[in-house]
């Protein structure tokens, strides 16, 4: 629910902590945010141009992920935060998953991690009104990671970003030092057999080194582990695996549909990700001005 999360965000225009305040969240100078009839709250800094995925790239990710594919995955994800010592209380803090999606993470990892509440940040209400209602103790925002999240520093015991956006320094700011930053990333043959007769965007293969190259000011890398599975995948998990990732932007529908009933049904299909998890590289100050 949005109150397990409240004390834990900030004003995007002024840096103020919110309240409740009759169907809004409001802050001290007066700014006020309304919570959505489903349950989320849009929290955008002004001046960025919306990003974010769509209805459609959402109801793809959700009829995916309601088959179970990526379950193993999930599972994963959820024993690594476990793992991390987050299940305990020390240190306090929520579990922040940047880019979340639909919760779907979030929600396996809340179950992992009982007394913690969970803060999924989206920049796409689609998700976010699925993410709201994807366990009883997240709560859902919709924020654009590109700009300053609206989260207090040392917010977080554990951060999450699953094949999702990672804002290095802001990850630091809302990661208390004693937390850990859990990522999820594709390998470059992740889904490999569906790319070529597809047409969809090449993994760069150099991603890795970007990765560890672009959060090492920040974090060190404390674990990373690859997990590889096969699925036999019908056409409509193939349409869906494909409408919820990146290609959704690039690939003509009417030409994908086509290309789909050439496979053969079912379509054997690679998983392939490294969760990777981090630990704040030091304890300096990197609060910013407010
Ligand atoms: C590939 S999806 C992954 C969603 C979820 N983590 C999962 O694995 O099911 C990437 C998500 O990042 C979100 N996103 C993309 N750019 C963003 C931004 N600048 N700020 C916040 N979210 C963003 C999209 O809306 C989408 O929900
Ligand atoms: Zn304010």
């Amino acid at each position: 629910m949005l109150d397990d999360v409240i004390g834990w965000l900030r004003c995007p225009a002024c840096g103020a902590a919110l309240a409740r305040a009759a169907g809004t969240l409001r802050c001290r100078n007066g700014h006020t945010f309304d919570i959505a009839r489903q349950g989320y709250v849009s929290l955008l800094a002004s001046g960025l141009t919306p990003v974010g995925d769509t209805a459609a790239m959402v109801q793809a990710r959700i009829d995916f992920l309601a088959a179970g594919h990526y379950g193993p995955l999930a599972d994963a994800v959820a024993v690594a935060a476990g793992e991390t010592g987050s299940a305990a209380q020390d240190p306090a803090g929520c579990v922040a998953d940047v880019g979340a999606g639909t919760g779907y993470y979030l929600a396996a990892v809340l179950d992992r991690v009982p007394g913690r509440a969970g803060l999924a940040l989206d920049a796409s209400k689609f998700a976010a009104r699925r993410a709201a209602r994807a366990h009883d103790r997240i709560g859902a925002i919709v924020a654009d990671v590109r700009g300053r999240l609206p989260v207090a520093d040392r917010a977080a015991a554990l951060a999450l970003s699953v094949f999702a956006p990672r804002p290095a320094a802001e990850l630091r700011r809302v990661l208390h030092p004693a937390g850990r930053l859990l990522v999820v990333t594709p390998d470059s043959d992740h889904l490999g057999e569906l790319a070529g007769p597809l047409g969809l965007l090449a993994v760069d293969p150099r991603k890795d080194e970007r990765l560890t190259a672009r959060l090492r000011p920040y974090f060190d890398l404390a674990g990373q582990h690859q997990h590889r599975f096969r699925l036999a995948l019908g056409h409509r998990d193939v349409a869906a695996a494909v409408a919820m990732g990146p290609s959704a932007w690039h690939v003509d529908p009417a030409e994908l549909r086509e290309r789909i009933a050439d496979l053969p049904s079912p379509m054997p299909v690679t998983v392939s990700v490294t969760m990777w998890t981090f630990r704040p590289a030091d304890q300096r100050d990197t609060r910013g001005p407010r």
